[in-house]
């Protein structure tokens, strides 16, 4: 018999050292606490958070002193496009550089969207997005699914990806004519469907028959610059489809989610359809995009620089609207901040040179998102590290159902922290940034707000700006359906029958707006 092979001898203290961590003297915030205390983490999750005084600290464990800072959850992207074909061109941030990237921002978790091709299986594209992401993520991600086509076998494959692959939400697309656009009539069937599975339904609203006129129109006179881009899908464009999904949603019972509110006019149909509908079933994302620029940019004199602010919807020329977004945010109007990461070089933006609607699509945001919200929210005082937290972390968890394992410091939940220094600056740069992509929408920004410490899943992988990643750390999370946040309060909404819900909700809307911004 051959001898067995020796075992490999690892020292004690160097084992703790990797599994154990003790974070004392911070300030742990939560979305609905804040308390001075300390963290135990072993083996990738929090066993202990407290006052430290009952508290055995094991020998050999490492510890961080995070006296002055703050320990938060870390954040939650909900909505990236990694290595997404597009327009003609593959986004350049893969996902090793856009999850490296996303936790040298202080983010932990990214959720990404399986974009099916037309008449493409939905489980043979999700298999494609798992073996794109699952040997890259540095960090833990989960999967939404695009319905981009309407068939009985897209709606079955539906439930085999809830029930079989971790799936828990869908996009649907009221824009992209031509490609990714469903109608009304479909649109109503993938509502009802995402209610029948218990799953959450996203919609992408701009009207995009209205934009495919503008479009033509707009070149046709003469207008192919990326100005022309803003010109073609302007607020009320967004604002009309997205009462629109809100409706057509209530009229099938089922929850929505509205990712990438961009303007102070669709903000404000989000707002009204809450108040319309009680308060439940209606969620609205914005960007790290519209918090931290705006649409001014499209008619910078340099092509290369308007163009690399396309992303639709677009960002808004109204310099009103970051803080008007944030406001939004902070009353609970809008409960997540995504980033819609979706990066293209400048050769790549290129493919629109004379006409502005062949300009890939997309900005970046997965690095600076927590930075930029922290800045343009907590630091001008419009909302406090709490909604922060709620904002960047806890509400997408509850809305795509990872809570309480993503978006909470306490004990149980996984080690996804982040040590935040609220005094340290940093100013963002495209030199500096960790994406690859060649240009930064917020170039120049300066940001309170730094992450110290990134841990994800209790490794220390960012320690004053040293990075210590492997590509393929991360885990792919299965998001299990019926997110109770989403679905267990739905009564009011499905059996609302109040007509003057609307002009009742919008005499209770105080944002200072304008009246025309109604
Ligand atoms: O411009 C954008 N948003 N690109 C990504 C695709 C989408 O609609 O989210
Ligand atoms: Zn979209
Ligand atoms: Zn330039
Ligand atoms: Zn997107």
């Amino acid at each position: 018999m051959a001898a067995p092979a020796p075992v490999k001898k690892v020292p004690i203290h160097l084992q703790s050292a990797q599994n154990r961590l003790y974070i004392k003297r911070g300030h742990v915030v939560n979305h609905d606490s804040m308390q001075q205390a300390d963290v135990y983490i072993e083996d990738g999750v929090i066993k202990y958070v407290g006052s430290g005084a009952d508290f055995v600290v094991p020998g050999g464990c490492r510890q961080i002193d995070a006296t002055g800072k703050m320990i938060i959850p870390g954040g939650i992207d909900p909505h990236t496009h990694f290595q997404l074909e597009f327009g003609g061109a593959v986004s350049v941030d893969d996902f090793y550089r856009g999850t490296k990237a996303a936790v040298a921002g202080g983010t932990t978790t990214i959720l990404d969207f399986v974009l099916p091709n037309k008449g493409q299986s939905l489980l043979e594209a999700y298999d494609e997005w798992r073996q794109r992401a699952d040997p890259k993520v540095v960090c833990d991600y989960g999967l939404h699914v695009g319905i981009t086509w309407w068939s009985k076998s897209v709606s079955d494959e539906m439930k085999i990806l809830c029930e079989e692959r971790g799936v828990n939400s869908f996009k649907v697309f009221m824009a992209y004519k031509g490609t990714y656009m469903l109608t009304d009539n479909e649109l109503y069937e993938v509502f009802e469907r995402c209610k029948e599975l218990g799953a959450v339904a996203q919609v992408h609203a701009e009207n995009g028959d209205l934009i495919a006129k503008n479009v033509q129109k707009l070149l046709a006179s003469g207008v192919t610059g990326p100005e022309g881009h803003e010109l073609s899908r302007t607020e009320e464009i967004e604002a009309e489809a997205t009462n629109r999904a809100c409706v057509i949603a209530h009229q099938a019972k089922c929850p929505l989610y509205v990712v990438h509110v961009m303007s102070k006019s669709a903000g404000i149909e989000v707002a009204r359809a809450r108040r319309r509908y009680n308060g439940v079933g209606i969620f609205g994302e914005t960007l790290a995009a519209a918090l931290g620029t705006d649409g001014r940019n499209y008619t910078h004199k340099c092509w290369h620089h308007a163009a690399a602010h396309v992303l639709s919807p677009p960002l808004r020329p109204d310099p009103e609207t970051p803080e008007f977004l944030m406001k939004l945010l902070a009353q609970d109007d809008l409960q997540t901040t995504g980033s819609d990461n979706c990066t293209f070089n400048k050769e790549q933006k290129e493919l629109g040179k004379n006409d502005f609607s062949k300009i890939p699509n997309g900005v970046n945001g997965v690095e600076d998102r927590m930075s930029v919200v922290w800045e343009k929210g907590v630091q001008t005082g419009l909302i406090d590290p709490q909604r922060f937290v709620a904002i960047t972390s806890t509400n997408a968890a509850k809305i795509f159902n990872l809570y309480p394992r993503k978006g909470c410091i306490v004990a149980g939940s996984d080690a996804d922290i982040v040590i935040w220094d609220p005094k340290a600056t940093r100013t963002i740069s495209a030199k500096t940034h960790h994406q690859a992509v060649d240009f930064n929408i917020f170039e120049g920004l300066t940001c309170h707000g730094v992450p110290e410490f990134v841990i994800v899943h209790g490794r220390v992988c960012l320690e004053n700006e040293t990075f210590r990643v492997a590509e393929g750390q991360g885990h792919f999370l299965e998001t299990p359906t019926h997110p109770p946040y989403v679905y267990d309060s739905l009564n009011g909404f499905n059996n609302h029958t109040d007509e003057n819900g609307a002009r009742n909700g919008l005499r209770s809307l105080d944002l200072n707006q304008k009246s025309h911004d109604i």
